[in-house]
């Protein structure tokens, strides 16, 4: 069979309606299942991390080229989701427009965005879990493998697993097969928590903010490397991409991890009351305000505390909001305890989402073949794919418990914009071979916003670090091998008769 064979866009419009789930969520929930989604560990503890290896100040400006890159992806997202409400997301969308190679392809690098992504942000509760333990748990288990430093008593450190963050991940996993479903309620309550505490710390930060901290915008060419107490070399400006201008697309590809989730709101699709106005609000009026949000946000944290502090591992290189308010907004400790709290409550939600939304991918490619049927099996009592739950919780524990946090936020990075990349241009063939498909929302100024989807997320990909490219690389071909090793010969493309139940199953219960 063809490596390009498409399923056919009939079969999947039947499946999205066939046992379709209760159209209930208005615009506003929308939004908030977006921002829910969205502000997590990329605002909280990335915003500081892209200011300090590559756009300084100047991460607001990286914030925008992000959300641009976003706003295009964005809105081929809203194309396909309200044409194809499926579970799958961007997975689906390629099986029926690129084919089944491109299909596994994509799923492969959703894997990033979701599993490694629930790993990111866990690794980033761990951090925050310790600021709030006032660094009570050692550096040996809060820390991967792959990291050490030498304090300044000149004790070094080298970490041994990453214990906080299996545990919480452990956690959410056991809630998840129990079946435990956010309701538009409780991710309201979290939503408003969240955004609560973000405008708490931009409105009393404002009066701390130092102006020379601002001054200059950019990190200037030639500014020497930062190394720790050993003369390990911690952070290199010397790259294109590490200072001046480049550093603010270096600083976009890392804080475009802040953006991460606003496809989940394509996933509700098929929830939508009105999907062809609500859509395009979800999404774009979550990317909207996040961004102005998080404009404002990394104005402050940069005015307030100086980049330089967030590369330093014993200044604010990790916790670096509780840092930046503990160090220089004298008086409000209390607003450094609320935040960690806060934050910590938030990370439990976009980790519980992506974790979902990964078991969701798994599921509806073992529903296609393309991985075993285990990823497809339904606890008997709470209808969840506790297997493929399982799986997830030891992939992702291992990355969360030995890989360093920014090396599996870069991945998940990765990963996002290449699905991006797809999905933009994904649109644009389907607007070409199928130009009669009823379309409820089509992307303005075709083909101009998918070509841009296509070039700037491209471009934001070309500004990761070169070694997130290889590894990343070396997992598409690991993806790869697996599909002629195995998926080719089970795809139920050849073999129609054995479909199994629909993804959405598992969320309909008794
Ligand atoms: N955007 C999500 C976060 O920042 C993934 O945690």
């Amino acid at each position: 069979m063809s490596l390009f064979a498409k399923k056919p866009l009939e079969q999947m419009l039947a499946q999205a309606e066939g046992k379709g789930l209760k159209r209930t969520l208005g615009a506003g929930n929308l939004v908030a299942l977006g921002i829910g989604a969205i502000i997590g560990a990329g605002l909280f503890v990335r915003t500081a991390a892209a200011a300090g290896q590559a756009a300084g100040p100047g991460v607001t400006l990286s914030f925008i080229v992000a959300a641009i890159g976003c706003a295009f992806a964005g809105l081929c997202y809203a194309e396909f989701a309200a044409m194809i409400p499926i579970a799958g997301s961007a997975y689906a969308y390629s099986y029926t427009t690129m084919g089944e190679l491109v299909a596994w392809i994509i799923g492969w690098a959703l894997i990033m965005e979701y599993a490694l992504g629930a790993a990111t942000v866990s690794i980033a509760w761990s951090e925050y879990l310790n600021k709030l333990f006032g660094g009570a748990i050692p550096y040996e288990w809060t820390h991967s493998p792959f990291e050490s430093f030498t304090d300044s008593a000149g004790v070094h450190h080298s970490g041994i697993m990453n214990a906080p963050a299996l545990v919480i991940l452990l956690l959410l996993t056991l809630l998840l097969i129990k079946g435990t479903q956010e309701s538009a309620i409780v991710n309201m309550v979290i939503v408003f928590i969240k955004v609560g505490i973000v405008l708490l710390f931009i409105a009393i930060g404002w009066q701390f903010i130092n102006p020379a901290n601002h001054t200059p915008y950019l990190i200037p060419e030639g500014t020497p490397p930062v190394t720790d107490q050993a003369g390990k070399v911690i952070a290199d400006y010397s790259g294109w991409n590490k200072h001046g201008w480049g550093g603010i697309l270096g600083g976009a590809a890392i804080v475009f991890f802040a953006f991460i989730g606003f496809d989940a709101v394509s996933t509700a699709a098929q929830e939508a009351k009105n999907p062809k106005r609500d859509m395009p609000i979800g999404i774009l009026g979550s990317l909207v305000v996040c961004t102005i949000l998080y404009i404002l946000f990394g104005h402050v944290l940069t005015g307030v505390a100086n980049w330089q502090d967030f590369v330093d591992p014993e200044k604010g290189r990790e916790a670096s909001v509780a840092y930046a308010i503990s160090q220089y907004m004298t008086g409000y400790g209390w607003l450094a305890t609320a935040v960690t709290v806060a934050i910590l409550a938030g990370f439990s939600s976009v980790i519980l989402v992506m974790l979902m939304g990964q078991s969701r991918i798994f599921y509806t490619m073992s529903n296609d073949g393309l991985i075993p049927k285990a990823f497809g099996e339904l606890h008997p009592k709470h209808k969840t794919p506790y297997k493929a739950n399982w799986i997830l919780f030891v992939f992702v524990g291992l990355f969360a418990a030995f890989v360093p946090g920014h090396v599996a936020g870069d991945l998940t990075s990765f990963g996002t914009l290449f699905a991006f990349v797809l999905v933009s241009a994904g649109v644009w063939i389907l607007r070409v071979k199928a130009p009669n498909i009823q379309r409820p929302f089509k992307t303005p100024i075709y083909p101009v916003v998918s070509a841009l989807g296509v070039i700037i997320c491209t471009a934001m990909i070309i500004g990761l670090d070169s070694q997130t490219l290889k590894v990343a690389f070396a997992w598409m071909a690991i993806g790869l091998v697996v599909y002629f090793l195995y998926s080719r010969h089970h795809s139920k493309l050849k073999n129609p008769s054995e479909i199994l139940p629909h993804a959405s199953d598992f969320e309909r219960r008794d």
